[in-house]
């Protein structure tokens, strides 16, 4: 089936405006995606006429907002195919998620000498957490290297791998450059050494099916903003052990089960790690989100952006001076690129007069512009109510930029 794209731009009233007197074109879906009218309703609606905490009354509308948030919660547990909806914990984004896991998974696990491998395709949020944990535990921080396309190297991580590694933690989708990485691959590799493996997904979720039991990943973590819902919600997605047995690592109210001045016990799965009133209102417009995205067809997404992917790609290439970064034989429909002589920044601010919105700098990988020895790029990601005519204005644009420079 082919998306009715017209029909879709409308469900984002967010598109059908001008800025700079320029019809607006939205190229920073990586950073955030709009949101349908759909969930913007659903938000007003529980404002409106639903609002009440939950599990904490037995009055009606905190009974009915507890049952709606537990049905977000099943939404999204089918939606990833995890084996039970109590292994899918809502936070308010990966940024969360990441830090939970690095937190609790390193309290319990990681100790002295230690490894923890991530790659050089990482954003900040799944660095950062992870050296943290080494100072606290000093434990050593690896990484995976990659080749000049911008794609792991799957023989230098599987040297990585020793009886010393605790977990594994990388990106499904490079932020930076679209790269999709092999997990399915490098999850089989970690677990044939018992070592489990996070997947950053806050650049898969929104561009294909993922299914966390054919993974077999350990977790699973992704922002609800990203996949057109609302911001401030996020999934953390671990498999039942793993959760059972790590400790929180947020407390306070609904995540105990009794507590007295000298001791705690905590309440069970997924509450555990739902410390304090959780963003009920994002998670049930996560879930109508989800159920948006749904309808359209995750498969129908993918080849209209891989279609969008390589006209961009074949435009953009014809252009002097332009080097696409990050050439991946797989990617999703992220191009970064720089221009020669030219500022990534003076670049991205004509763009932007343009009506064109694009993201510039190193989009929170310093590491890999380090690696790659520039200091950002620009970078146009697209959603699947882009245009190749919006595509045309992008190329229109940079050719303006090169005209102002030359
Ligand atoms: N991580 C988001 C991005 O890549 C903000 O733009």
């Amino acid at each position: 089936m082919s998306l009715d794209i017209k029909k879709i731009r409308n469900d984002f009233p967010i598109l059908n405006q001008q800025v700079y007197k320029k019809p607006l074109v939205y190229f920073d879906n990586g950073a955030t995606t709009q949101k349908p009218q759909v969930v913007i309703d659903e938000e007003a609606k529980i404002y409106s006429q639903e609002n009440s905490n939950i599990h904490r009354g037995v009055h009606y509308l905190s009974e009915q907002l507890t049952q709606r948030y537990e049905d977000a919660r099943k939404v999204v547990s089918e939606f990833i195919n995890s084996a039970h909806d109590y292994e899918v914990v809502f936070t308010s984004g990966t940024t969360e998620s990441i830090n939970a896991v690095a937190f609790s998974f390193g309290e319990k696990y990681i100790n002295e000498g230690d490894e923890i491998i991530i790659s050089s395709l990482e954003h900040h949020a799944n660095i950062v957490p992870w050296q943290m944990v080494c100072d606290r535990e000093k434990a050593v921080l690896k990484v995976i290297p990659i080749n000049d396309k911008g794609e792991l190297l799957l023989d230098e991580y599987q040297k990585l791998l020793s009886p010393k590694t605790k977990i594994v933690a990388v990106n499904h989708v490079s932020n930076a450059l679209g790269t999709v990485n092999d997990v399915k691959r490098m999850i089989d590799i970690a677990h044939q050494k018992d070592i489990p493996v996070l997947i950053d997904g806050a650049q898969s979720i929104q561009h294909s099916k993922i299914d966390v039991q054919e993974l077999d990943c350990d977790f699973y973590v992704f922002s609800g903003h990203k996949i057109y819902a609302p911001n401030g919600i996020g999934v953390l997605y671990g498999k039942e052990k793993w959760l059972n047995d790590m400790p929180p690592f947020m407390t306070g109210g609904e995540m105990i089960k009794k507590v007295t001045f000298e001791k705690t016990t905590f309440n069970e799965l997924p509450f555990k790690f739902e410390a304090g009133t959780p963003n009920y209102v994002a998670a049930i417009g996560l879930a109508t989100a989800i159920k948006y995205v749904q309808k359209l067809g995750l498969e129908n997404i993918a080849a209209y952006e891989k279609d969008l992917l390589e006209y961009a790609t074949k435009k953009l290439n014809t252009i002097d001076g332009l080097r696409i970064i990050g050439t991946a034989e797989n990617k999703i429909s992220v191009i970064s690129f720089v221009l020669e002589n030219i500022h990534h920044y003076d670049a991205g601010m004509i763009i932007d007069k343009m009506g064109v919105a694009v993201r510039t700098g190193h989009h929170c990988a310093e590491p890999l512009m380090d690696f790659l020895n520039i200091d950002g790029t620009l970078r146009a990601s697209f959603s699947f109510y882009n245009t190749k005519e919006e595509i045309d204005k992008l190329y229109d644009a940079i050719l303006t930029v090169k005209q102002m420079f030359s």
